[in-house]
């Protein structure tokens, strides 16, 4: 008999995205206030013959195999635990790719949660961090226990904060990809001498209820984003017309999304952002990390 873990996989919006200065490493600061939706992938991990087969499904576009964040990080797992992978992997793609919602980054958190609990759990939550941040900067978010957390760094350093009542999520997707790097180079060169903003100039009380993170939603890329995609624009006026509390950007683009008071309010906005021909998604921010399930009809115990 063959055991299996099934973990699902969240993605992310960024409520407050805010871009600092550039680093000595050509990277720059950032300061992210993560949620998680319910809109999430699926990953499976069970016990097979040597080596690691990934099978996607969903109808999502993820790239070569050998490249995709699941396999980078069973292999990674695999390397700190000492032993060779022998793992067939399942990945159902329902986050739209290259999005800014984190999709990649959310199921190699997966893989990394399934696999240490396929073997005991041979880890802890830091050892964990300490391997998702070496994968890409919006790993350590998908396991720091909390669905909500404030990001800086490269959005590895973490601080978990108490999550929020859930709220109705819109996700909404031009179909046009927007790359990370030429994202952030517009941006620099648009600040010139102007410079970046100062990091964290708030009270973290506004992190305690959706009135205050709502005073506090920004999303630095937006003005090249909507820029370069003009529809963006409109549908975030859809959105704010519909009742949008949060209407931004995910992540450096190019989806949009937002967060209502009332499903009929989402809905509604749905309707809207729909007629102007992007791809929409429902979902709503999550209040708990979501259980990983042990597949039963493969008797693992
Ligand atoms: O993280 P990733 O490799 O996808 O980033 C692509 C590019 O975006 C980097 O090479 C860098 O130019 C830019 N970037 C940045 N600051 C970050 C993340 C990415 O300047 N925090």
């Amino acid at each position: 008999m063959t055991a299996g873990v099934v973990a699902e996989a969240p993605a992310k919006v960024n409520l407050r995205l805010r871009i600092l200065a550039r680093e000595a490493s050509g990277y720059h600061g950032l300061e992210s206030l993560f949620a998680a939706i319910s809109l999430a992938d699926t990953v499976e991990v069970r016990e097979g013959a040597p080596g690691i087969r990934l099978a996607v499904g969903g109808g999502v576009d993820t790239g070569p195999p050998d490249d995709n964040l699941v396999v980078r990080a069973a292999r990674r797992f695999h390397r700190a635990l000492g032993t060779a992978p022998a793992l067939d992997v399942a990945l159902t793609k329902r986050i739209p790719s290259a999005a800014g919602l984190g999709g990649g980054s959310s199921d190699a958190a997966a893989t990394l949660r399934a696999l240490n609990a396929l073997h005991g759990e041979p880890f802890g939550r830091a050892g964990l961090l300490r391997m998702a941040a070496e994968l890409g900067s919006d790993v350590p978010f998908f396991l720091c226990g909390s669905t909500l957390a404030l990001g800086w760094g490269r959005g590895e350093r973490l601080l978990a904060l108490p999550p929020l009542p859930s709220r109705p999520v819109l996700v909404a997707h031009p179909g046009i990809a927007m790359p990370t790097g030429d994202a952030f180079r517009r941006v620099a060169e648009r600040r010139g001498a102007e410079g970046a903003p100062e990091a964290f100039a708030f009270g973290l009380d506004r992190l305690g209820g959706w009135s205050g993170v709502s005073s506090l939603a920004e999303n630095d890329f937006e003005e090249v984003a909507f820029e370069r995609v003009p529809v963006l624009a409109a549908a975030k006026e859809a959105m704010r017309a519909a009742g949008a509390e949060i209407s931004l950007l995910a992540g450096s683009g190019a989806s949009l999304f937002g967060v209502f008071p009332s499903t009929e309010a989402r809905d509604q906005a749905g309707a809207r952002v729909g007629a102007l021909g992007l791809a929409t998604w429902t979902a709503q921010t999550l209040e708990s990390e979501p259980p990983l399930r042990v597949d039963p009809s493969r008797g693992i115990g």
